[in-house]
């Protein structure tokens, strides 16, 4: 973490520069006054984020108990209060309310597509146009569609999420407070989302209050939560633990819907579309997969099992997230003793560092990991790829909650946006990834969305 703080490009470039340079299970280093552990082998992997999960449930980031937003699921450090609102959550994601929630991403979708056609000078940015459907389609997902606004894509989260989640110098320095000076990260209180607490606790508290009576069925977050409010204080009946889903923790968990889904999934259609442009052979063949589910349906309409057709286009997200994982550093820290099957022994209080994109471009396991090869997720070719060397969503307990809704969102997206458009051929360069702790991102490339005669 020091050396990402003083260096160029990603945090998971320099650990697959580690990965890379080491032939051992295990490699040690240190983050700040951290000691960190890099992990190789898929079995000590298998073992830190499934099989020893009491050991290793918690990510360790540092926080302090003011720190209200960020204090969720995604960084929660209180494993009992973590697994209740996970439990919670859990059906948020069923394949059964997607469906229901399908109206929402596909209203999304079709105004995502328009924006591109109405705005020539977007066209020109096109990670900030598939950043924008991201964050107004998890907007529309967590408060429902606004009937009073004309697009969907005119969304006031977008902004507000843009601004949070840029890194700036600030946000920056508290990082490296917490990691490499964490007692006086502690000391000073410091809070990692305390600019956007009011603000986001405020409208989520708003909306909740408007919608107590509302009878008509919207099958978004916001009816969620009021549903698990209803069930009044949460009681663990084994351990006895309470908990409270108190406007501010249900806020927390809206907020890192945002935080953890915009930027991800927007990063991944990015990244897809930037190969597509490049392997002109692959586009043709989504092109075709694309308009035969179309043609064979009602016109301009789409459903939420017509998703399941385009397997191709499912083939081409999963290499694309291989090929650049939008968390390409996935996190854990030992909280009791243990051994890993490579026999390497880890203490309490040590950080696991799992390099997710050198897992990934690793040629043991992916020949040619260079090459953007979707045919890897072929449904003969995918159940040969070894345990826990693909890790996109991460595995075990705390995987990605939303990675049903990711892949629905990035689909209904992808597929209305190649219906109406094509992308102009163009040669791939090798990326250069912005500087960014997990994330890899490379916002600055280009692709050319040209309008298609259909
Ligand atoms: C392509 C899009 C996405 C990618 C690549 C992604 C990836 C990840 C990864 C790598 C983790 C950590 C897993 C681990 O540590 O084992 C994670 C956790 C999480 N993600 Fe996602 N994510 C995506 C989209 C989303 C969306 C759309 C949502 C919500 C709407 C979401 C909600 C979460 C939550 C709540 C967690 C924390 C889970 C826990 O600690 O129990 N993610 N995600």
């Amino acid at each position: 973490m020091y050396k990402f703080m003083i260096s160029k490009g990603s945090l998971p470039e320099i650990c697959k520069s580690i990965y890379d340079k080491h032939d051992a299970d295990v490699i040690g280093t240190s983050s700040g006054t951290v000691q960190t552990l890099l992990l190789k082998n898929p079995q000590d992997i298998q073992a830190v984020l499934t099989g020893e999960f009491s050991k290793f449930n918690s990510r360790g980031f540092l926080l302090n108990p003011n720190d209200v937003l960020a204090d969720n699921l995604l960084f929660m450090n209180d494993v009992q209060k973590w697994k209740m609102v996970r439990q919670k959550l859990t059906p948020v994601f069923t394949s059964a309310r997607l469906k229901n929630m399908f109206y929402i991403m596909d209203r999304c979708a079709r105004d995502f597509v328009d924006l591109v056609d109405d705005n020539p000078q977007l066209k020109k940015k096109p990670y900030t146009l598939v950043y924008t459907y991201t964050t107004a389609a998890i907007g529309a997902s967590v408060f429902g569609i606004d009937t009073k606004t004309r697009s969907t894509m005119d969304s006031p989260y977008v902004a507000m999420m843009w601004k949070a989640l840029t890194p700036t110098l600030k946000g920056n320095l508290i990082l490296l407070t917490a990691n490499i000076f964490p007692n006086l990260y502690k000391l000073l209180k410091l809070k990692t989302l305390g600019d956007y607490e009011k603000p986001f606790i405020g409208i989520i508290k708003k909306v909740l209050e408007s919608r107590k009576g509302d009878t008509q069925k919207r099958h978004d977050f916001i009816e969620i939560c009021l549903e698990l409010k209803k069930q009044g204080v949460l009681k663990d009946t084994t351990s006895g633990y309470e908990l409270e889903l108190s406007d501010e923790l249900l806020a927390a968990q809206a907020f890192f819907f945002f935080a953890a889904g915009a930027d991800t999934s927007g990063t991944a259609m990015h990244f897809a579309l930037l190969e597509l442009a490049s392997n002109p052979k692959i586009l043709a063949k989504l092109h075709k997969e694309i308009d035969g589910v179309f043609e064979a349906g009602n016109g301009d309409e789409l459903t939420y099992d017509d998703l399941d057709k385009m397997q191709y286009l499912d083939m081409i997200i999963s290499e694309s997230m291989r090929k650049y994982p939008p968390i390409g550093v996935l996190q854990r820290i030992c909280t009791r003793d243990s051994v890993l099957p490579s026999g390497v022994s880890v203490e309490k209080d040590v950080v696991c560092m799992i390099p997710v994109m050198a897992v990934q471009r690793d040629e043991k396991y992916y020949p040619d990991p260079e090459v953007f090869d979707p045919e890897r997720f072929a449904p003969e070719n995918a159940s040969n790829i070894k345990k826990y060397t693909y890790l996109p969503f991460g595995e075990g307990n705390r995987h990605c909650l939303g990675a049903r809704f990711a892949r629905v969102q990035m689909k209904v997206g992808l597929a209305r946006l190649l219906r109406r458009f094509t992308l102009t051929p163009q040669k791939m360069e090798p990326v250069e990834f912005e500087k960014s702790a997990f994330g890899l991102r490379a916002a600055d490339l280009f692709y050319d969305l040209k309008l298609r005669n259909i």
